[in-house]
């Protein structure tokens, strides 16, 4: 079987995406949590203004992973992503590690960032409308404190974030393109925003806020100096998470091979130049050292009278903003878990297909089902540090997968080609170990206790259940 969409592509989900649709996709994925509240945390604790520096090492560690993200897209244009790249150039196992890797990157992220969006909402709810959510269900009933002290936090459950998953779900099941409307309308709604306070602050910037640029290091390796901007680097990268997310819904575009790449890199680079100029900007407006609070964007505009007014504007961009991020999130998480389903990885019931809708309705219950959980009822941090490097564990070897690729398929028809592959795929795979060596040591072993699961379901039901690979790669151009 030759490596074409035709051959790879069961004809279940439907081909309604474009490239609006898809660059949309992807911005929907990735402005969130990371630019609404993790810039204040690298900022005030690693780089200071530096922070601008972080953002362009990460968007260039992405950009070398995307591009090699965009071959494999573009010659095996089918649901799954990196999972199902892997399993066609790298076989079962490898793909099975990857497969659990982007559950961290998809599922894990869309509950964490549901959290951070129940904050934002309830801080709305109380501030704007004077309603206030019961301390029973406005938060998850532990939380950690320190790295590894657990406390009860005397609530029940995350209400918000909870009702937001149960609702995000439920626009998943109705259909692709109406979860990609939705996603557009939220999209436009939250770019707005980011360009209004980047260009309401611009003439508001103090200098002085800006020297030095790069705070010299306080004496301990990742605080300020450029250790402290390579460790905000690392930080920082949750931003970013999400441009791929565009890669898992190859199957539902129209033009998979032209539109994917675009999708992907196009909202990749429009994201890293908004990145860069916002986290400027706020910098630039507050002092650094001002931003570690859980609303760091309000915060930097409330901190001068001219700049005030967009306050809540800032609060409803981050809201509409979050909201989507977990949309798309979700979409990719229930495409990769139809994938391995169809592989008979994980079982049946996420390969089912609604017959009117024609989406993974059963899937997206359970995904959804799953997340709500997660979201109602975990402490989120041990959880968000795990999302980050799961998905540079997961860039790490697509990287590598497509110079695997090049070797043993030297003449298979490429859509779309990485440029300079033996310089980009190498640099890729060193950006994403370089931020994953910055991340602490706990989240390692995480990460290894979350490999030991996956790999005791794999050898307990996935090998008993998997079907013959469908995907095989011909080493020959395109008739
Ligand atoms: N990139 C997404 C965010 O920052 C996950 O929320």
């Amino acid at each position: 079987m030759a490596g074409t969409p035709e051959s790879f592509d069961d004809g279940d989900l439907k081909r309604a995406l474009g490239p609006w649709h898809l660059i949309s996709l992807g911005i929907g994925c990735i402005i969130g949590a990371g630019i609404f509240v993790l810039t204040g945390h690298a900022a005030a604790g690693y780089a200071g203004p530096g922070v601008v520096i972080s953002f362009a090492i990460a968007g260039l560690g992405c950009l070398f992973a995307g591009l090699c993200y965009s071959e494999y897209a573009s010659m095996i244009p089918v649901a799954g992503s990196a999972y199902t790249y892997t399993y066609a150039t790298m076989g079962r196992l490898l793909a099975w590690i990857i497969g659990w890797n982007l559950v961290l990157e998809y599922l894990a992220a869309a509950s964490t960032v549901a959290v951070g969006w129940s904050g934002y909402f309830n801080n709305f709810l109380a501030n704007s409308l004077g309603i206030s959510v019961p301390q029973a269900f406005a938060s998850a009933p532990i939380a950690l404190t320190g790295f590894h002290a657990i406390t009860a936090t005397g609530a029940w459950f995350n209400l918000p974030a909870v009702a937001l998953i149960g609702l995000i779900t439920y626009v998943l099941i109705v259909g692709v393109k109406t979860s990609a409307n939705f996603n557009n309308a939220m999209v436009i709604v939250k770019l707005t925003i980011v360009l209004v306070v980047i260009f309401g602050c611009f003439s508001y910037i103090v200098p002085a806020n800006h020297i030095p640029f790069i705070p010299p290091n306080q004496g301990e390796v990742g605080q300020f100096g450029w250790t402290g901007v390579f460790r905000a680097t690392g930080v920082i990268f949750f931003a970013y998470i999400g441009f791929d997310a565009v890669s898992v819904a190859a199957q539902e575009a129209k033009n998979p091979q032209r539109d994917i790449p675009l999708g992907m890199l196009g909202s990749l680079i429009i994201c890293t130049i908004l990145y860069m100029l916002m986290s400027y900007v706020l910098t630039g407006i507050a002092h650094y050292s001002t931003l570690n609070v859980a609303h760091p964007v309000s915060a930097a505009v409330e901190a001068l009278p001219g700049t005030r007014w967009l306050a809540p504007f800032v609060n409803v961009g981050a809201i509409v903003g979050l909201a989507s991020v977990v949309l798309v999130l979700l979409l990719a998480q229930s495409r990769v878990f139809y994938a391995m389903s169809k592989d008979g990885l994980i079982p049946h019931v996420f390969s089912t297909i609604h017959a009117k809708f024609r989406t993974p309705y059963k899937g997206n219950v359970v995904t959804g089902l799953f997340a709500a959980l997660l979201a109602g009822l975990l402490p989120l941090d041990i959880l968000g540090e795990l999302v980050s490097i799961g998905t540079l564990a997961a860039f790490t070897i697509v990287c590598v997968g497509v110079m695997v690729l090049r070797v043993r398929a030297p003449l298979a028809h490429r859509p779309f080609r990485t440029p300079f592959v033996w310089f980009t795929a190498p640099a890729g795979v060193f950006m994403c170990v370089f931020m994953m060596v910055f991340l602490p040591m706990d989240t390692w072993l995480r990460l290894a206790a979350w490999t030991v699961i996956g790999l005791a379901i794999y050898f307990f039901y996935s090998v008993h259940h998997a079907r013959p690979s469908r995907y095989t790669i011909a080493n020959q151009p395109a008739e």
